[in-house]
């Protein structure tokens, strides 16, 4: 039986379950056997963020085999609809052994309590705030208010809610792990210092973030893209590390 994932500050990053800070691959791959093939090679890394194109290409069932044979999952899926839909697909991931599930906060509170009644103690929810592809100019576009004001406000939804984790950008992270201590955050565009950046616009070294309190490190391109990527992710989880020492 696989051990829940623990929220803890402990002295230590992923590799094994007793950790404070995971640090999550992402999985940005077109088919299972190329994902099969990168859990192979980052052996012994077994925290791996599956989204939506990998979850399309492979299935549930690949997902639930993944589990079956330790892994740890961090399904995606970025859900949003009414809350009776939401349950039922939150029921479902949870029959198949991931740890964090993503929902979209902004699917109000009933959706989040919902979805959190559904999920029981296994899974973990993670609440996204907002989309960090969103600019303020597109956010007062669409009538709603500013990014730092908006992501507090469905923090404080989610929290509001019982949900048990946000995904958030490096630049809230901070703010929120200080108003709501007991949702984990989860920070993708992590790089480390000298990594290109890609498309993301607003980036944080992974040091940086768990200084902050992020609880979940989100990495894909840093490692997949690296000449040596499991020598990459070590710096990663190094750096990470570096940071709780201090803490
Ligand atoms: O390759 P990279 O490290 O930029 O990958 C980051 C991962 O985190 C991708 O899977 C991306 O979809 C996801 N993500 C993100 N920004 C968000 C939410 C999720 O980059 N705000």
């Amino acid at each position: 039986m696989k051990q829940k994932v623990r929220w803890t500050m402990a002295r230590d990053v992923n590799g094994d379950s007793k950790a404070g800070v995971t640090v999550w691959v992402a999985l940005d791959v077109p088919t299972p056997e190329e994902a099969d093939a990168w859990m192979t090679r980052l052996h012994p890394h077994h925290h791996f963020k599956v989204g939506l194109e990998l979850f399309l290409a492979a299935g549930p069932r690949a997902v639930a085999a993944w589990t079956a044979r330790g892994e740890h999952v961090f399904l995606d899926l970025k859900l949003h609809d009414i809350p009776h839909t939401v349950a039922g697909a939150v029921r479902q991931a949870r029959r198949l052994g991931v740890d964090l599930l993503t929902v979209h906060a902004a699917g109000g509170p009933a959706m989040l309590a919902a979805a959190q009644d559904a999920a029981g103690p296994a899974l973990t929810l993670a609440a996204v705030t907002v989309l960090t592809s969103l600019s303020n100019e597109v956010l007062t576009a669409m009538g709603a208010p500013p990014a730092r004001a908006w992501v507090e406000t469905l923090a404080a939804m989610a929290a509001e809610a019982g949900v048990g984790a946000a995904v958030t950008s490096g630049a809230e992270v901070m703010v929120l792990h200080r108003r709501w201590p007991t949702l984990a955050l989860v920070v993708p565009g992590v790089r480390p210092a000298g990594t290109p950046v890609g498309d993301q616009a607003r980036v944080v070294s992974p040091a940086n973030a768990v200084a902050a309190g992020a609880a979940h490190l989100v990495v894909g391109r840093p490692v997949l893209t690296a000449g040596e990527p499991l020598a990459a992710l070590a710096a990663i989880k190094s750096d990470a590390m570096g940071a709780m020492a201090h803490a």
